[in-house]
């Protein structure tokens, strides 16, 4: 027997737990420019081998494109990217218009000027509810610059001021 949760409550109080941003971005062969999304869900799983995982809504239109990538840079992003984030957690057709990117050498888009990136392959998907709990393997990793981008109770910010989504 389980408790009924409220879903606004369950919003609530997991909004409390700060995350990171994280834009995780593909290039699909026949793609003229990257297909990309925001997760507050990546976090690291296994040091060995070295995974990592997050969780993606059923609902979401792009993770269907960017899950045939298969290789995908995780850009974890620095305070003063809020509106990396918003345009990549926005429904616009190319999220990337504004966005100051680069191919690597591994083949995955990396967003400029971000705090961390991970490359990595994924592996494994798995049923999470509504969500799709997807496992990959990093293949390269490397720090950036700067302070994370934060996001709490629905608000983005570094660990200044916080600014609306
Ligand atoms: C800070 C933040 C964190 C988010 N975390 C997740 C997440 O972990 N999983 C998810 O599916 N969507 C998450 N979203 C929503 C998606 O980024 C995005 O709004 C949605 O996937 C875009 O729609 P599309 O996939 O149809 O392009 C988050 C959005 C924001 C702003």
């Amino acid at each position: 027997m389980h408790t009924a949760i409220d879903q606004a409550h369950f919003r609530d109080v997991m909004g409390h737990l700060p995350t990171g941003v994280v834009a995780l971005c593909g290039l699909t062969p026949t793609a003229t420019h990257p297909h990309g999304l925001v997760v507050g869900t990546f976090q690291s799983l296994s040091l060995e081998p070295p995974l990592v995982t997050f969780s993606v809504a059923h609902t979401s239109t792009t993770w269907p494109k960017l899950r045939t990538a298969r290789r995908v840079c995780a850009s974890v992003l620095a305070a003063g990217q809020e509106d990396v984030c918003r345009a990549l957690s926005s429904k616009q057709p190319n999220k990337f218009a504004d966005i100051d990117w680069a191919l690597s050498d591994l083949g995955t888009p990396r967003i400029a000027g971000a705090h961390a990136w991970i490359e990595c392959d994924l592996t494994q998907e798995l049923e999470g509810g509504d969500h799709v709990i997807v496992v990959a393997r990093v293949v390269r990793m490397a720090t950036g610059w700067g302070d994370p981008l934060i996001f709490h109770k629905g608000r983005l910010g570094g660990f200044g001021a916080p600014s609306m989504v």
